[in-house]
Parts: structure tokens; sequence; C-alpha cells
């Protein structure tokens, strides 16, 4: 009788265990495969929810942008800095790899192989001078990195080695510096310009300097009597001025500077020399940045032509609709003014942010 109970009781335990593991293994078939479906053979065959939200995952990690920066040459390259380290390391879509050049195109191609080679997203390129280029952006494309050139242009021969130009027009601010000088002074009275050029070979140099030539070469009474570079700097762009005096002293009407660093070196070297910056010797130069506000507040100076540095939010929004497959233009534009005379730039100071 022992034994009959024995075995009973082995069987009933027996039975449960069989239960209870069918049981488990019909929850894991549902949950697995709840919301898939069958193919033609019967394999289970995945209906996209899987993989959205593996696509989910995969969006929620950042954008990765290399960055390469030509240095910090001038106070409007600084807020150039400032404003894609802000939009970009402030914003949890992306992450932000940074390179300063200091001057070297060199170095620049080391960081954008040295991007490749981490395999960013998207590569930023300001890139010092225009030529150069084609070997490491060749890399970047076979890669399939999307390269977005900021600030200053590149000269190739295959336009698709970069994706967009997120910048200003360049010929179009030296155009505008002759036109407000031209106002200035007025187009019949004879007037001997010396100009401050930015980086030999820099797309920044280059166009202003063709733009301002545009224009001055249309009027007989005005002539550009030396044009050197200061390299975009402070200090240069003084040793260059003090040079130009020198040689020319009296004789020099105006200064035509590819940027404001180089027309606040002009200015100490016109005051050093013993003549008034803004009065004796118009002074027209491109940027905006505060200091050059102050310098035409001060009476210093003569004309701004602004080019704008705040490039950040446009770099963003174009990485994120490059990433999302849209396209994007081609030339992305930045918006930009002139300032002429103390009371404009006033009036304009409250608001500048770099
Ligand atoms: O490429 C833009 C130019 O580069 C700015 O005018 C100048 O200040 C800078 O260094």
């Amino acid at each position: 009788m022992k034994s009959m109970k024995r075995i009973f009781l082995f069987l009933v335990t027996a039975l449960s265990l069989v239960l209870i593991l069918s049981a488990c293994n019909t929850e894991n078939t549902n949950s697995i495969g709840e919301n898939n479906e069958t193919d033609n053979n019967g394999e289970e065959v995945s209906n996209g929810d899987n993989e959205v939200s593996e696509e989910n995952e995969a969006s929620s990690e950042p954008i990765v942008v290399g960055f390469s920066q030509i240095g910090a040459e001038s106070g409007w390259r600084t807020a150039e800095t400032q404003s894609i380290k802000d939009t970009l390391e402030n914003d949890p879509q992306f992450e932000l790899k940074f390179s300063d050049a200091q001057q070297k195109q060199e170095n620049q191609i080391k960081a954008l192989r040295s991007f490749i080679a981490q395999q960013v997203d998207i590569i930023a390129l300001a890139p010092v001078v225009e030529s150069g280029w084609e070997t490491v952006l060749k890399e970047a494309k076979e890669a399939d990195i999307p390269v977005i050139l900021l600030d200053r242009r590149i000269k190739v021969e295959d336009e698709s080695l970069y994706t967009s130009f997120i910048g200003s027009d360049f010929i179009l601010e030296g155009e505008n510096a002759a036109k407000e000088l031209i106002n200035l002074i007025g187009e019949d009275v004879e007037t001997n310009i010396v100009e401050l050029q930015g980086t030999v070979g820099a797309s920044a140099a280059n166009d202003r300097m063709e733009g301002f030539a545009n224009i001055i070469d249309e009027n007989d009474n005005y002539n550009i009597i030396k044009s050197q570079t200061g390299d975009f700097t402070r200090s240069k762009g003084k040793e260059v001025m003090e040079a130009f005096l020198k040689s020319d002293g009296e004789n020099i009407d105006a200064v035509y500077a590819h940027n404001d660093d180089m027309a606040l070196g002009a200015i100490q070297a016109i005051e050093e020399y013993g003549l008034k910056p803004g009065e004796d010797i118009k002074i027209v130069s491109v940027d905006g940045i505060k200091d050059i506000f102050e310098a035409v507040i001060a009476g210093k100076s003569n004309i701004i032509v602004e080019c704008n540095p705040l490039l950040g939010p446009q770099l963003a929004q174009a990485a994120k609709d490059l990433m999302e497959g849209k396209e994007i233009e081609r030339w992305i534009k930045t918006e930009e003014s002139v300032f002429v005379g103390a009371e404009a730039a006033e009036a304009a100071l409250p608001d500048r942010k770099y």
C-alpha cells in the first residue's frame, strides 16, 4: 500500500513539472514573437518593431562632430570657436571633438585624418587657406563622412568633396567696405588707401581684396597705394602699418583692413606716429568685434562691415538635417550689416554678442 502511494505521488509531481515547464515555454514564445509575423516558410520575421527600438537606441547616441579650427588669431575667431562650443557642448544630441591647428594647414590635415580614424559622423572644417585639401577630403569621402566648410571657402576641382559651406560673402564685404569709404570721403576727393590683407591664401583675404578692388578700380580718384598681409592679427597689423607710415606717412588718407584686429593694430601705429586715426586717416574694417565698436564710438575708426562668427546654431542644424538624411543647402548664408560712424556704433554696441 505504501509503495502504491509513493508511485502515485511521483506521478503527480512529474505531471505538475511537465505542466509548469510547458507553460513557461509558451510565455517565452509570446514575448519574443508577439509583435512579429511569420513568413511563407513559417519562419519568424521582424515586422520592424524590434528594429525601431534598436533605431531609437541608435538615434539616442550623440552625433559626433569633429571640428578643425584654424587657431585664435582674432577676436572674431575666438567668438566663432565659442559659438560652436556653446551650441554643441550644451546639446546632448552632440559630441564635439575640437582641434586647434594654430594657423597651420598641416595640423588641420592631421586633425581631419584623426577624425576619419575615429569615424566621426560629420567633419566641420574652417580652412586656413583655399588650396591643398583634395587628398584629405577624398579620404573623408571614401570613409563616407560629410564635410561642412565653416566661414572660409576652399578651391577644389571636385566640388563633391564637401557637402556645404556655412558663412559670409567675402566679396560682397569687400565691395561694401569700398562703397562706404567712398560715401564717407566723397567720390571726387583724391584718396590714397593702404590695405592690410588677411592671411595669404585665405579665401577671406583673397575675396575681400577682390571685392574692394572691384569698386575702387571704377573710381580714378581712389588708389590703393600699398597692400600687404598683416595675417589677421593685431600685432602684425600694427607692424605693417608702421612700415606704411614710414614709407608713405602724410600721403595716406585711408586704411582698409581685412579684419578689425589689424585695424586696431593700425590705430595704435597711427597714434604713435602722431596722427589721428579716424580723422587724419579714415579706417574701414571687417568683422564687428566689440573693440572696434568702441574705437568707432571714440572717433578712432569709421566704418564696420559686419561678418558674423556665430555659426554654432547653423552648424548644429545642418548636422542634424544631414543625419536625418535631409538635403542641406550648398551655401548656408549668414546675416550681416554695415555700421558707419559713432552714432550707429553706439546704438548697436549694447546688443553685440562678440
Ligand atoms: O575667415 C574669417 C576671418 O578670419 C575673420 O574676418 C578674421 O578676423 C578671422 O581671423
